[in-house]
């Protein structure tokens, strides 16, 4: 990485303060001084301004539970940005490793590692996502068939790819919801191709992380490495 982005990212601060305090001296790379902002950082140096070691933060995986009213995106002109429930610095490297829609609840991960999260969204990876899904009307008995057989959706060429069913609560319309994909608004299109209505709907699982019910809607935690490593396999 060139110095000055690393003073950036482990600073905070702009490239223009970057490249100025390179400039006067006071940055050190393993304790030699460096005056240019394009010098190449060799991997596991040690950067020091003004004897005070720079760290840069690695790459970040957090797990947040969305509530509802809040977009997983950057900007919205209407809903807040799910980004405002984190306390984080640099939060506009982060992004969602998969989205929810604004009145869907639950597990959402989010990082700043491209590579970890196309584990996650690429139809390729066949990765899980479990969904806790509240019916308007009743469940029909051929409901289990139907999604593990894909179900055609409209303005789409090809059927979904097999997904689990499990009835929880027949009297209560409540289902949980296993798809391999993340076709938009899949989740509310396969009931409605099936003649049926979502009222509500709550992520639970990507891959082997689950939402940890030590969080409340709108906490976050990092994840643990275990976690983190799970998405690789
Ligand atoms: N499917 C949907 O329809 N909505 C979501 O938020 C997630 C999956």
């Amino acid at each position: 990485m060139r110095l000055d982005k690393y003073l950036c990212d482990g600073l905070g601060v702009t490239r223009k303060q970057a490249t100025k305090v390179i400039r006067s001296g006071e940055v050190t790379v393993d304790s030699e001084v460096q005056k240019s902002g394009a010098f190449k950082v060799p991997e596991n140096s040690v950067v020091e301004w003004d004897g005070r070691k720079v760290g840069v933060p690695g790459p970040r995986y957090i797990m947040l539970y969305k509530p509802a009213d809040f977009v997983c995106s950057h900007e919205d002109g209407f809903n807040q940005t799910a980004f405002v429930l984190l306390d984080e610095p640099k939060v506009e490297n982060l992004h969602f490793a998969g989205r929810l829609d604004v009145d869907t609840t639950g597990l959402v991960l989010i990082t700043d590692d491209g590579q970890w999260s196309h584990r996650i969204t690429s139809p390729k990876h066949k990765c899980e996502k479990t969904y806790r899904v509240w019916l308007a009307d009743a469940i029909e008995p051929d409901y289990v068939e139907k999604f593990a057989q894909g179900i055609e959706l409209r303005n789409e060429r090809d059927a979904t790819l097999p997904a689990q069913l499990e009835i929880v609560n027949e009297a209560e319309n409540e289902v949980l919801l296993t798809i391999v994909e993340g076709k938009y608004h899949q989740v509310k299109r396969m009931f409605a191709a099936l003649g049926n209505k979502v009222d509500y709907l709550h992520r639970e699982r990507i891959g082997s992380i689950v939402l940890d019910e030590a969080l409340e809607p709108g906490d976050y935690r990092y994840l643990t490495e275990e976690e983190v490593e799970t998405i690789w396999k």
